[in-house]
């Protein structure tokens, strides 16, 4: 675990969960709990609790649940450390210096990392510039690609050699180890010979600045045609490729207005040099959510500038919808007679570029566009397929006010009466909610009769047993005393006992929690089970909370069935004498039992 438990319970005391998801659900005070529409998943009527006594929230219709840490997993997307240091921010406690220890792969830290990424870049710098040595490098970016010193410069672009051992030599006298370059990706480890090599070879690099200012990571470019044309770092202790962003240690400071996002690395380069320094772009992979998060913290407004072959067209309408769902306003550039913005520059000069870039389009007007220019629309028939994609189109506008407006656009270019276009669209929503709606309590059907349980998928395995480790965690997440009792060994009870695997790993991790001094606590289970995982945990114990039957009893029993079920399993795995052993005896207690009786 990245943090210790004390910190763990400390962000989560600190937080006030009413204060917290009262800023993304709507909550009313009922009684104990509030009470708010779930943001998980939709209803009208509200079924989604908080409870601030204890800490915790859960929703009666999705079953979404867990503590503050949780909550803020689900909605913002995040891992559980990174959940904690989110929440840790927002009260403003510091981080403990052990988080930076846990970042920490194989033994060697991020800062470690930062540092040889520092010194190699320093390296490859003064290779592009030995003239022996960095000839042909220099040649490929000055020459062929046209970059101005004053640009080599300004992205300190480097030279790596085409040798196996120029980097690593280097880094061994600076005094780094064969375990510190590979966790570093600087270098790679042969299979055969065990040896170390230089991963970037023969390549022009780029390295990748953090808005911080640290080297995070490369990419290097071959010279010529040769495969893979740009190699990466691999994520390291200080890399994640789902969040950097090339360029945004410049572009921050340019793109309060707007910002663009393109797909290379010469092409953000090519865009710089040309004034547009609020250019960005990912890194041999599709934007993320990650990375969208990231960028609508510098920017607004993006507009996306892909290539112009129909990869990079269905790229921008992916990066599109995925920049759209963090709030940022999107426009599209297509541009036509480039392949992308480094050669439009080139081809037609920045201000060309400026001009085509005021024109960039709104997400509908790009999609719109691209279908129309798909259909010849004077052929009866493939105006009907174009009408039909069209309306599919508007019909996935949340908002009527977008609906109206596009339709109304779409009625000018199909030249189709607005009422007709309308109809069109509504009887499209009508059926996906019906789809929809269908779906909803297909999931429920199955969640009720255990089926397709992704939660516990052994939960169809054996329903009796199932339901009586339902039993005994609900109670012993309910009650210390029944905890004590397990632990005593007063009431039977061991890992060994549970039939699924997931109930046998809350039972652990529960019982491992309740030895120490801390006790057994929700906000920490989050760091050992998914979100998803957390819910369902608070519903057993919810499920439990409901019922009037919940002495010790009822745990006995439970754990007898659980017994049971076991015996019963190992009988199917034991040889037939130890079976026949067993009926014998069953039989003989049976018949002692009748005895007694009479
Ligand atoms: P492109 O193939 O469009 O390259 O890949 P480019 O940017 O136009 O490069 P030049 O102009 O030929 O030099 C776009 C981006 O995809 C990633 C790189 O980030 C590249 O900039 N990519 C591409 C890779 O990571 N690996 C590859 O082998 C190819
Ligand atoms: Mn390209």
């Amino acid at each position: 675990m990245r943090f210790s438990e004390n910190f763990i319970q400390e962000v989560v005391d600190r937080t006030d969960i009413e204060e917290l998801i009262g800023r993304y659900v709507e909550l009313k005070r009922q009684g104990a709990n509030l009470w708010g529409r779930c943001p998980f998943h939709s209803e009208k009527t509200p079924s989604f609790s908080v409870s601030p006594v204890k800490r915790m929230f859960f929703c009666f219709g999705c079953h979404a649940g867990g503590s503050a840490i949780t909550f803020v997993q689900k909605i913002e997307n995040l891992d559980f450390p990174e959940a904690v240091e989110y929440l840790a921010n927002r009260v403003g406690l510091p981080l403990p210096k052990e988080s930076e220890a846990a970042y920490e792969t194989r033994g060697v830290s991020r800062k470690r990392v930062l540092e040889m990424n520092l010194e190699a870049a320093k390296f490859f710098r003064a290779c592009l510039f030995d003239e022996r040595l960095g000839a042909e490098g220099m040649k490929y970016l000055h020459e062929d690609r046209g970059l101005s010193m004053a640009t080599i410069k300004h992205f300190g672009l480097g030279f790596a050699p085409n040798s196996f051992q120029s980097l690593t030599d280097h880094m061994h006298r600076l005094g780094y180890t064969d375990e510190e370059l590979v966790a570093a990706c600087l270098c790679g480890k042969s299979q055969k010979t065990g040896r170390t090599y230089d991963y970037f070879r023969d390549r022009v690099m780029f390295p990748i600045i953090d808005t911080s200012g640290n080297v995070v990571a490369f990419g290097g470019r071959v010279m010529d045609d040769s495969k893979p044309k740009y190699l990466n770092s691999s994520d390291t202790p200080a890399f994640k490729k789902s969040r950097h962003l090339f360029a945004l240690n410049f572009a921050k400071n340019h793109c309060a207005e707007k910002a663009i996002l393109c797909e290379g690395y010469m092409d953000v380069i090519a865009l710089h040099a040309a004034g547009f320094e609020y250019a960005v772009a990912t890194l041999g992979t599709a934007i993320t959510p990650d990375h969208a998060r990231v960028f609508s913290k510098y920017t607004q407004k993006v507009v996306i500038s892909y290539d112009s072959d129909d990869a990079g067209q269905n790229a921008a309408n992916k990066a599109m919808r995925i920049l759209g769902e963090v709030g940022m306003e999107v426009r599209v550039l297509k541009l036509s007679g480039a392949k992308d913005p480094d050669e439009y520059i080139k081809k037609f000069g920045s201000d060309k570029f400026r001009q085509v870039l005021e024109q960039s389009k709104t997400g509908f007007d790009h999609k719109s566009e691209r279908i129309l220019s798909k259909f010849d629309l004077t052929v009866g028939s493939e105006k009907i397929k174009a009408t039909s994609e069209i309306c599919a189109l508007i019909a996935e506008y949340w908002s009527g006010v977008e609906r109206e407006v596009y339709i109304s656009q779409a009625s000018n270019l199909l030249e189709l009466p607005k009422e007709v276009l309308k109809n069109s669209v509504e009887q499209i929503r009508r059926k996906q909610k019906r789809a929809y709606d269908a779906k909803q309590s297909r999931e429920a059907m199955a969640s009720v009769k255990n089926f397709g349980d992704r939660i516990n998928p052994e939960a169809a395995k054996d329903p009796r047993a199932v339901s009586a480790e339902e039993t005994v965690l609900g109670l012993l997440l309910l009650k210390e005393e029944y905890r004590n009792a397990v632990e005593k060994g007063e009431i039977v009870l061991s890992e060994e006992d549970f039939v699924t695997d997931f109930h046998r790993r809350v039972f652990s991790s529960m019982m491992r929690m309740h030895r120490t001094d801390g006790g057994l606590r929700y906000e920490l289970l989050g760091a050992e089970f998914t979100p998803d995982e957390m819910g369902r945990i608070e519903k057993t114990e919810i499920a439990r909370q409901q019922l009037v039957q919940n002495g010790p009893e009822v745990l006995r029993s439970a754990a007898a069935v659980l017994r049971d079920a076991r015996t019963k399993e190992n009988m199917k795995n034991s040889s037939l004498n130890e079976k026949i052993a067993y009926l014998r005896e069953k039989k003989a207690k049976l018949h002692k039992g009748k005895a007694d009786k009479t």
